[in-house]
């Protein structure tokens, strides 16, 4: 597995994240377009107003997103076969054909030319393992995006044996190569995605979608702003995609966005669009993941009551009558990192007048805002590590910002999970990347000195007692 858990790095298709405008309509603010430089507004805290999807069936869209060739392209089936024999039986239920043989986050199927080809799909990013089991939706907090992809493509050459095999894997590897500059993260476990599709915008026709080998729009900076993938059953609640909560207008068209490393024409974009609604559909019926240990009903229960006078204004208010209020939190109000939110990568103004005027633009808006949306809580306790950026191991620590680690590292395997401390067990390190010489040890440090990595921010626990932060974290664990 370990094999092609690598491959399916290289062979990772997207960014969902599109590209931006940088106007918050409903604020009537003038917010500095991010190409500028960074100029924080004042305090923003509100409402995201919600928009109308379009219909879907969730059980045809759980079927096409794990059986459905939407990263058009990939490497040949017979490539593939030879290079890696019987990659590892899929791990999950419903898929199809030669699916059922592969690894649940790589997708066989018929290419345009009728060639069958292995891509891999959502799943790579948003798929996640814990304590030994593998959950869709929960974001994967193990990848590992500080390698150069393009190595593995190129190794793949060794097996092709046709003048067919050879184009359809050149084709390839020729955008996993010119990607892979812009996609690397400085440690295990943060996501390139919102870099990702940047560079892939900067490659394409905005009227045709047609790839470009060289870019037609000035490329992203190489320096990755990292993300943790966010758990995808928020998205029963969230009435705008994305941390920043850009992603606004029709849902579907966004996520199949996350496409992009091959949907080379509108007719072909246009196909995949046409069953993107049962995909958002299955999406936004996901149910997080009970909490699997004992609680202690009576600290929770006092743990609710802090809660609800601490936390609800933003966070909203859970169980019966529960009401979830999609808030805005501006960036001088919440404090943590603001790379992202300032309009780094997709979120710079170029690629977000790219995206807004394109075929995606058509039922879809990227409005970027200068702050973080207040993310649902349900099924927290899962969703380590915690922030935007992943910078946070616990959810302890998360709430007493003293007690942070600077400089951390941890096992990346799925059983390291601490249900004391709610989230990865974590070792405090006295250096980050400076001081560590041995760059697979370095890769596995979580410096928080680096730009996009800062821990700061959200001190709205630091004022409880000790007593009262314990029996919130009690209450989030019945979330
Ligand atoms: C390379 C990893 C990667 C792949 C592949 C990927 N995503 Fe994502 N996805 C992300 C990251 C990272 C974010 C958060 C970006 C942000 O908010 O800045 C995200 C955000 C989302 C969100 C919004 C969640 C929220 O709470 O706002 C949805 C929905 C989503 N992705 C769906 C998809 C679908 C559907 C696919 C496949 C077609 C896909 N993604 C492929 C990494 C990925
Ligand atoms: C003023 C609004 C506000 C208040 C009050 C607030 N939060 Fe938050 N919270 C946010 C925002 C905004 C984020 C996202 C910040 C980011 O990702 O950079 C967040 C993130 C979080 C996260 C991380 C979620 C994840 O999956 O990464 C947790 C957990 C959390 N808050 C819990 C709490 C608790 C518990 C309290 C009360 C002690 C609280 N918050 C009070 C606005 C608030």
């Amino acid at each position: 597995m370990r094999t092609s858990f690598a491959l399916a790095l290289v062979l990772t298709a997207c960014g969902t994240n599109p590209a931006p405008v940088t106007q918050p309509t409903d604020a009537g603010s003038d917010a500095a377009p991010a190409d500028r430089g960074p100029m924080v507004e004042d305090f923003v805290t509100r409402p995201i107003p919600g928009s109308t999807q379009r219909p879907g069936d969730p059980a045809r869209g759980y079927r096409a997103l794990v059986n459905e060739g939407y990263v058009t392209c990939g490497v040949p089936w017979s490539v593939f076969s030879r290079a890696f024999g019987a990659a590892g039986a899929s791990q999950l239920p419903g898929r199809e054909g030669r699916n059922a043989m592969l690894p649940y986050n790589f997708t066989a199927f018929r290419n345009r030319d009728g060639m069958e080809v292995v891509s891999a799909n959502c799943l790579t990013c948003h798929a996640g393992a814990l304590r030994g089991r593998l959950i869709v939706g929960l974001g994967n907090a193990q990848g590992d995006f500080t390698q150069d992809t393009g190595v593995l493509a190129r190794a793949s050459r060794a097996f092709v044996r046709t003048p067919e095999e050879r184009a359809e894997l050149d084709r390839w590897i020729e955008r996993v190569e010119t990607i892979s500059d812009y996609t690397r993260t400085l440690t295990v476990g943060v996501n390139p995605a919102d870099n990702l599709t940047a560079i892939l915008i900067a490659h394409r026709d905005r009227d045709t979608l047609a790839w470009s080998p060289t870019p037609l729009l000035e490329p992203p900076p190489p320096v990755v702003v990292p993300v943790d993938v966010p758990p995808w059953w928020h998205m029963r609640r969230k009435n705008a995609m994305f941390y920043n909560a850009s992603g606004r207008g029709d849902h579907a068209r966004i996520m199949m966005t996350a496409s992009a490393l091959c949907t080379d024409s509108v007719a072909e974009a246009r196909m995949i669009d046409s069953y993107f609604p049962d995909v958002r559909a299955y999406i936004a019926s996901l149910q997080p993941p009970p909490w699997p240990f004992m609680t202690d009903t009576a600290r929770a229960s006092q743990g609710r009551e802090v809660f609800n006078r601490v936390c609800s204004t933003c966070h909203g208010t859970y169980g019966e009558g529960g009401a979830y209020p999609n808030l805005l939190v501006g960036l001088r109000e919440v404090g943590t990192d603001p790379t992202l939110a300032l309009g780094a990568s997709q979120f710079s103004q170029r690629f977000v007048d790219w995206y807004n005027r394109s075929y995606y633009g058509e039922a879809a808006r990227i409005e970027p805002q200068q702050g973080y949306v207040a993310p649902p809580l349900d099924g927290v306790w899962a969703t380590a590590p915690y922030l935007h950026n992943g910078a946070v191991p616990t959810l302890s620590t998360l709430l007493d910002s003293r007690e942070r680690p600077r400089f951390w590292t941890r096992a990346f395997t799925s059983n390291d999970y601490d249900p004391d401390a709610v989230g990865w067990r974590f070792t405090s390190l006295d250096h980050g990347h400076a001081g560590e010489p041995d760059l697979a040890r370095r890769s596995r440090i979580y410096d928080t000195t680096q730009p996009g990595y800062n821990n700061q921010g959200h001190t709205y626990g630091d004022a409880l007692s000790p007593e009262e932060r314990t029996a919130v974290i009690e209450y989030l664990k019945t979330l």
